[in-house]
């Protein structure tokens, strides 16, 4: 079985979760697109419509006829489907590979549920080996470099890259994460942060894992 493959049942195994009927929240990336793809195929008519968390999903729900909202015209989300970087035990999360971190905490945040969706190798005892995404105010990036630097990590700035928010994103390599709850934190209160990677105060309610034999659900 192929990585793709193993994102592709993950995100299919998703579908149990869909509540016909309702608006739900939608991440960003390839896992993401798989699901994207089967819940047309499988349950586009029984779904109110998504709320996005990039223009790059948006496209994509479009292009198959699947209605998309603003979250500001809609009060609660029933579920929230979405992949991860990395993923522990506990359903901790690092996110922002794809850079649409800050959308999609505040979809994550807006939603009764999140069901994170993932192939196996995503799965570690620590976060930190993925570099931590940050996205951050143009004009504060040295400075939030200088901090993450005295955080003992090692910041490398996402040159020529631009989220959707117009913001930039510098990637943290070298954080051994002890206590990611206290790390999210943390780093929040740095001037010019936008929005951590670091999905540990809201993580998933369900992770689905997708691997040789099959999906494997964890929940915290
Ligand atoms: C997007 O910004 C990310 O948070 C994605 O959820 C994450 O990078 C997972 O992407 P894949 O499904 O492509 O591995």
């Amino acid at each position: 079985m192929t990585p793709d493959d193993k994102k592709r049942i993950a995100a299919e195994a998703a579908l149990d979760y869909v509540q016909p009927g309702t608006v739900l929240g939608v991440g960003t990336g390839s896992t993401v697109n798989h699901f994207i793809d089967i819940l047309a195929q499988k349950m586009k008519g029984a779904v109110e419509a998504a709320v996005s968390s990039s223009e790059a999903s948006t496209e994509r729900l479009k292009q198959h006829g699947i209605p998309v909202m603003d979250l500001n015209s809609v009060d609660e989300l029933s579920i929230y489907v979405d992949g991860a970087d990395e993923a522990t035990r506990h359903l901790q999360l690092i996110k922002g590979g794809g850079g649409a971190l800050t959308r999609e905490k505040i979809i994550a945040e807006a939603s009764r549920s999140f069901v994170c969706i993932a192939d196996d190798s995503k799965l570690v005892d620590r976060l930190g080996a993925f570099p931590l995404p940050v996205e951050v105010i143009p004009m504060a990036r040295s400075l939030v470099a200088r901090r993450m630097v005295a955080l003992g990590g090692q910041p490398v700035w996402r040159e020529d890259y631009f989220t959707d928010n117009g913001c930039e994103i510098l990637d943290v390599h070298g954080l051994d994460i002890l206590d990611p709850s206290a790390l999210e934190t943390e780093i929040n209160q740095i001037p010019g942060v936008v929005t951590v990677g670091l999905f540990a105060h809201r993580g998933a309610d369900v992770l689905l894992l997708g691997g040789e034999k099959g999906v494997q659900t964890l929940k915290p």
